[in-house]
């Protein structure tokens, strides 16, 4: 087990500027994940941190030792593809002992480190079959076997779900949280799934176009987004934004709206944020606003509701009775809403 820190890390393709000045540090075994939409870097910075792409600028360590100069194979890390990268004509076996193999270990320990790893994986009774025969689920836990019997200080996931179905997705979650439990192997793992990061992440660094937006753990992202880019990804469904002016002693959210103005609440270009389930159906000094959708799932109710030209979403637990085309009077739950700066982006105080 390690802890691994990104000092000031900057990566250049050519000429593209792809990030700059990321740090990040890691605590032996934390799993850590690396979420943000597709190009922000995600990948990039894991393969700087196996040793598959050179580090342009800044430092990385693993349990204090600099490798940025460090071959992968004497970094002593594991990496699970997207795609596996499975031995077509090898058995299960094979492919999880391989790495092994190449190392020149005794075929007595191979063998034992296989059966060890296929009983934390439930893979016994697949080991002499070939990739070909294994289900998606069953080839992830293979990819993942393949990395366990090499006892790495680190394990680097590189959006190891992203090809299985939705209802496996959730299961392989789960599989994968259970085994940093019973490991307690430094992991990190990339993902653009803020769900996946959500659920599985003690600590999550939020990337966009090459810089941190921000490092937190998962519910304190949610509750407390540092800017507006932060408060839109991490949620689902999104966080409303909303544009708010000062007058007198309120904050008037798109002119219809009346809250308490927070001291923060000085400039002109400002936004209020609400997250969808902090909208509340009637309460004090509510507004008007047209149904356009209502999506029951069972648990809850999605509304999409029209005020004016803006479109604001809202989850309730209630069943309301109305339609699309309907008039509903909501309000927005004091002290749950954020104020940015709708230039910087910035959160400037909860109101
Ligand atoms: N080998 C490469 N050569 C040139 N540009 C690259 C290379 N690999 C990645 N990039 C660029 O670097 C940026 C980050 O890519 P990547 O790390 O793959 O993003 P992510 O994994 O977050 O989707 C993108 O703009 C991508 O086009
Ligand atoms: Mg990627």
């Amino acid at each position: 087990m390690a802890s691994v820190t990104i000092s000031n890390v900057g990566k250049s393709f050519g000429a593209a500027r792809v990030m700059q000045g990321v740090d990040v540090s890691i605590d032996d075994g934390e799993f850590v994940i690396l979420v943000g939409p597709s190009g922000c870097g995600k990948s990039t910075l894991l393969r700087m941190v196996a040793g598959l792409e050179t580090v342009t600028s800044g430092d990385i360590e693993i349990d204090g030792r600099r490798v940025n100069d460090l071959e992968p194979k004497d970094r002593d890390i594991a990496m699970v593809f997207q795609n596996y990268a499975l031995y077509p004509q090898m058995t299960v076996a094979q492919n999880m002992g391989f790495a092994l193999e190449i190392a020149g270990r005794p075929k007595a320990e191979i063998a034992a480190e296989v059966r060890k790893a296929a009983d934390i994986l439930s893979l016994t009774p697949l080991l002499a079959r070939k990739p070909a025969q294994l289900s998606g689920g069953q080839r992830q836990r293979v990819a993942m076997g393949r990395a366990i019997v090499r006892h790495p200080k680190v394990f680097l996931f590189d959006e190891p779900l992203s090809n299985l179905d939705a209802k496996l997705r959730v299961q392989m979650r789960a599989e994968i949280k259970a085994l940093h439990r019973r490991l307690g192997t430094t992991i990190i793992y990339v993902t653009h799934d803020q769900i996946e990061a959500m659920t599985m992440a003690d600590k999550i660094v939020v990337l966009n176009g090459g810089r941190v937006e921000q490092i937190g753990a998962p519910l304190d992202l949610y509750d407390r987004p540092a800017n507006l880019f932060v408060a839109g990804f991490i949620g689902s469904p999104a966080m409303n934004v909303l544009p708010a002016a000062p007058a007198g002693d309120a904050l008037l959210v798109i002119d219809r709206f009346r809250l308490r103005r927070p001291d923060a609440a000085t400039g002109t270009t400002l936004r209020y944020g609400i997250r969808p389930e902090d909208m509340l159906i009637g309460g004090e000094a509510a507004v008007e606003g047209i149904v356009e959708v209502i999506e029951p799932t069972g648990a809850e109710t999605h509304l999409t509701l029209r005020i004016d030209e803006h479109v604001l979403t809202m989850v309730t637990k209630e069943r309301p009775a109305v339609a699309a085309g309907d008039r509903l009077a909501v309000s927005l739950a004091p002290g749950r809403g954020h104020l940015f700066d709708a230039e910087s982006g910035i959160r400037l105080a909860g109101c």
